[in-house]
């Protein structure tokens, strides 16, 4: 994408520190995209258009939920180890934060002052704006450059807008990596690689295979939110699509795809029906779905021979006692920074897999 073709949005007063781009890509609309998923047998839609504000807002619900532990794990993992992992990597870092969200874990990171420039990214415009002028009022020393953008289209094009620092740190939190099926997995770390140099890190939050009445409680509640999570994209392509779902006639299915090792999130119709989006009628059958999410669920072996492949080396991997989430730090193999960061702390890398793999923490 031509960085020419985006706007820039320098914001005022005391929060004149936060920079606000907005990137505009020149891939498919959204309507373009999901009557392609429609057509498609199974039917399927991108699972970033569960994010616009209500999605969002909806998303942060869920991560309170009792039920839904990838939150609170990989918060408790970061609030323990954010300043070993970030020593790890070294001082003056540029974070990058994919899919940021409400910035709360990347503020874990920044709580440790070794980053003097955040970049959160999101495809979800007036939730990311919001996020990142609270961060540059709690982090004055940051200087923070939030960028709107589908980083499915627009990641190649910013490295050029990423501010000065020492070290680039990748920070892909809230196992979004999940979302993606392993070869397009595969793909966006090969993204993430280009986007940085030799020697600087990847840090990625990542869910592990258990048993499955704890997935599907984590995505099927007993309060209902995930499935009203889901159901808002309905209501979301009612809203922007002119499309006329009846919400009530469909419902939200979570289930565990065992050989796939991954969560699915479905939406059944509930009786045959037609539905309006766009200029297209929609036929649906009794009891036909609509795969609105995956979530993959991995082994730490798994991801780092996934990572490894696209050119990331592990450093080290941090897990909860149960063994129920994964936060690794790998860096852009090359040079890989200072001797010490390839050789001390190379070496504990090896030992928390070790300790790891025992389900206990590293
Ligand atoms: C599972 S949430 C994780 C949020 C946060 N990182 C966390 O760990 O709690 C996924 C986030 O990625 C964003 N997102 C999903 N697909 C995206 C895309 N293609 N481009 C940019 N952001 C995307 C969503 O808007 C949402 O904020």
């Amino acid at each position: 994408m031509d960085i020419s073709r985006t706007q820039t949005a320098q914001l005022v007063g005391h929060r004149s520190r936060v920079n606000f781009t907005r990137f505009e890509a020149g891939a498919r609309t959204m309507e373009e995209e999901v009557l392609a998923g429609l057509r498609s047998s199974p039917k399927r839609i991108p699972s970033k258009y569960l994010y616009d504000a209500e999605g969002s807002r909806l998303f942060d619900r869920i991560c309170d939920l009792p039920d839904y532990y990838p939150t609170r794990t990989e918060t408790a993992i970061l609030k323990e180890h954010a300043r070993t992992i970030l020593d790890l990597i070294g001082p003056d870092l540029c974070i990058i934060e994919p899919g940021a969200g409400a910035c709360g874990k990347g503020r874990l990171l920044l709580e440790t002052r070794r980053a003097s420039a955040f970049v959160p990214l999101d495809i979800s415009t007036d939730f990311l704006q919001g996020a990142a002028l609270d961060v540059a009022d709690n982090f004055p020393h940051v200087s923070v450059h939030a960028v709107a953008m589908d980083f499915l289209t627009g990641l190649d094009s910013l490295k050029p807008l990423l501010p000065p620092a020492a070290k680039r740190l990748i920070f892909y939190a809230g196992s979004s990596i999940g979302n993606f099926d392993p070869p397009d997995a595969a793909s966006l770390l090969g993204r993430f690689h280009a986007l940085l140099d030799e020697g600087d890190g990847l840090l990625i939050g990542y869910d592990l295979q258990k048993d499955r009445d704890a997935l599907t409680r984590a995505y099927d509640d007993s309060e209902g939110v995930t499935a009203s999570f889901n159901l808002n994209l309905l209501a979301r392509f009612n809203r922007e699509l002119g499309a006329d779902f009846d919400l009530s006639r469909f419902r939200h299915v979570a289930v565990y795809n065992e050989a796939k090792s991954r969560i699915e999130m479905h939406l059944e119709s509930i009786a045959a029906q037609r539905v309006r989006v766009g200029k297209e009628s929609v036929a649906f059958d009794a009891f036909e779905r609509m795969h609105t999410e995956s979530s993959y669920k991995y082994t730490v072996e798994g991801f780092d021979a996934m990572a490894a492949a696209s050119g990331f080396r592990r450093l080290e991997v941090w897990m909860d006692p149960a063994s129920y989430f994964a936060v690794g730090l790998y860096v852009k193999d090359g040079a890989g920074g200072s001797p010490s960061l390839l050789t001390g702390h190379g070496m504990k890398s090896v030992k928390a897999l070790t300790v790891a793999s025992g389900g206990r923490q590293a």
